[in-house]
C-alpha cells in the first residue's frame, strides 16, 4: 500500500515572509490529516522560513550534483540538507524547457540526491506536440530511462506525471489517459527494475489539479496523489485537496 502524496510546488512565488506565513496557517490546518503526506516546496530562499512541523516536509525545486564550488547561482545537495529538506524536485518542465536541461543533468541531480539520502520527485511529461503525435509513452520512457540511468535500487524515489500541456493551463487529461500512462510507467519501472520495487512507488499526477477534479483523480487507478503549482499557493485550495486525498 503506497501512502498518497500532496505536494505544492510554489515555483517562482512567495517571499519568506509569505512562505513563513502560509506554513503557520498551514498548520493550523491539517490537524486532521493522518493518511497523507504533505510536501511544501518553497523556492530556496523560502526554505528556512518555514515553520518546522510534523505536518508536512520540506522540498526543494532543484538542486545542483556537484558537492561544492565555483558553480555561480547553485545550491548543493548539503545545502538542502541543512535547510531540513527531505525531497528533491528534478526535471521539472520548466527547468527542462526554460533552463535547457537535459535527461544528463537530470539523471546526474538524481543519482546525488539519492546519495545524500533525500528522495527525488522525478517528473516526467510530454509536451503537445509529443501527444498529437502519439508519443506520450516514448517520452516518458527516454525520460525515465535517462533520469533513472544511476540507479541501482528503486527505493526512495518519487516520480511525476506531468503532461506539460496540462501545466498552468486549466487542462487536464482524462482520468483514461492518466491511468494508462501511469500504468505504463509502472510497467516500464517493473521492466528496468522488478515488480516489488516498481510497485512501491509513488506516481504522482500533476497539471491543473484544483479542488474540483481533484476528486475524481484520486480515483484514477494508479495515481498515488498529486504535484501541485498553482493551487498549492492558496492555503485554503491546498488543504481542500489534501483532505479529498486523505479521505480516499
Ligand atoms: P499547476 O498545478 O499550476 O498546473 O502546475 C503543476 C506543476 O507544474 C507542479 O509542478
Amino acid at each position: 500500500m503506497i501512502k498518497p502524496i500532496v505536494a505544492g510546488n510554489w515555483k517562482m512565488n512567495k517571499t519568506p515572509s509569505e512562505g513563513n506565513k502560509f506554513s503557520l496557517s498551514l498548520i493550523e490546518n491539517l490537524d486532521s490529516i493522518s493518511d497523507t503526506d504533505v510536501i511544501i516546496c518553497p523556492p530556496f530562499t523560502g526554505l528556512n522560513s518555514v515553520v518546522p512541523s510534523d505536518c508536512y516536509d520540506l522540498g526543494a525545486q532543484n538542486c545542483y550534483f556537484e558537492n561544492s564550488g565555483a558553480f555561480t547561482g547553485e545550491v548543493s545537495v548539503d545545502m538542502l540538507i541543512d535547510c531540513k529538506v527531505k525531497y528533491v524536485i528534478l526535471g521539472h518542465s520548466e527547468r527542462r524547457t526554460i533552463f535547457g536541461e537535459d535527461d544528463k543533468v537530470i539523471g546526474d541531480k538524481v543519482s546525488s540526491v539519492i546519495n545524500a539520502n533525500m528522495i527525488p520527485v522525478l517528473c516526467i511529461g510530454e509536451t503537445i506536440e509529443e501527444l498529437n503525435k502519439g508519443l506520450a509513452k516514448e517520452t516518458v520512457y527516454k525520460q525515465l530511462k535517462k533520469g533513472l540511468s544511476k540507479v541501482g535500487s528503486l527505493k526512495d524515489i518519487v516520480i511525476a506525471y506531468e503532461p506539460v500541456w496540462a501545466i498552468g493551463t486549466g487542462l487536464t487529461a482524462s482520468s483514461e489517459k492518466i491511468s494508462e500512462i501511469h500504468s505504463y510507467i509502472r510497467g516500464v519501472l517493473t521492466e528496468f527494475y522488478n515488480e516489488t520495487e516498481s510497485s512501491l512507488i509513488p506516481i504522482l499526477y500533476g497539471g491543473s489539479v484544483n479542488s474540483n477534479n481533484a476528486e475524481e483523480l484520486i480515483n484514477v487507478d494508479s495515481v498515488n496523489g498529486f504535484l501541485i503549482g498553482g493551487a498549492s499557493l492558496d492555503v485554503e485550495k491546498f488543504v481542500d485537496i489534501i483532505k479529498i486525498v486523505d479521505k480516499k
